[in-house]
């Protein structure tokens, strides 16, 4: 929740298409504390008058979502700006995905970080999974990011392996180079074989 922005932005659409049905749960583990955020999203929240649109959860979004997993919750979007390592964002997505409808959407946030940019590829490559939208980074940051990608793609022709990723999925993976924000829509529900893996 950190300053509230996103959230605001976030219960303010979704009131706009739901009406007073409208929720948002959110999970921050040091929103109340005052050495921390001391409230501020809360408040952000409170002076646009959406609380009794947004829940608090004063937990990490690890501990919190398997609880509304566990109670039957289902969602329809999901927005993850947590913790930026991959394997806390990866169990993010891997429990929201759990609650999320077909049809819905993940957002993730900063997918400049390797760590996140690497769990969006896996999602595109091993879940079913489609690439819904892109934030691209400003117009000046991305012909360098190109040109940083492109010179790492092609020393990494000189060394393939089969664990490189497909060439439907490596074109993928292009379109979400410079994307400092990428949105997924779930295709369906997960039908993979217990040994999956593609490449990512
Ligand atoms: C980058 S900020 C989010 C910014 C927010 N989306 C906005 O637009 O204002 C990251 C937030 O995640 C919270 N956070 C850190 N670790 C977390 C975890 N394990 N689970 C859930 N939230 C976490 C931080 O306290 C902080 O509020």
């Amino acid at each position: 929740m950190a300053f509230g922005v996103s959230t605001v932005c976030l219960a303010d659409a979704l009131r706009s298409i739901a009406g007073p049905k409208a929720r948002l749960i959110t999970f921050d583990p040091t929103q109340r504390l005052t050495d921390s955020w001391n409230s501020a999203g809360l408040w952000q929240v409170e002076r646009a008058g959406l609380s009794s649109v947004v829940e608090l959860r004063h937990e990490t979004s690890q501990r919190g979502l398997p609880k509304l997993v566990d109670s039957g919750y289902r969602c329809q979007l999901g927005f993850i700006d947590g913790w930026h390592t991959f394997d806390h964002t990866l169990i993010d997505f891997f429990y929201i995905d759990q609650m999320l409808d077909v049809g819905g959407h993940i957002v993730f946030d900063d997918t400049l970080y390797p760590s996140i940019h690497r769990v969006v590829r896996f999602v595109l490559a091993n879940r079913n999974y489609e690439l819904a939208g892109i934030e691209h980074v400003d117009h000046y940051t991305r012909p360098l990011l190109r040109a940083k990608r492109m010179g790492k793609r092609l020393l990494h022709r000189l060394a393939r392996t089969n664990l490189d990723p497909s060439e439907a999925h490596a074109a993928i993976f292009r379109q979400i180079e410079s994307a400092q924000m990428v949105g997924v829509r779930k295709v369906s529900d997960d039908d993979r074989r217990f040994d999956h893996f593609a490449a990512f």
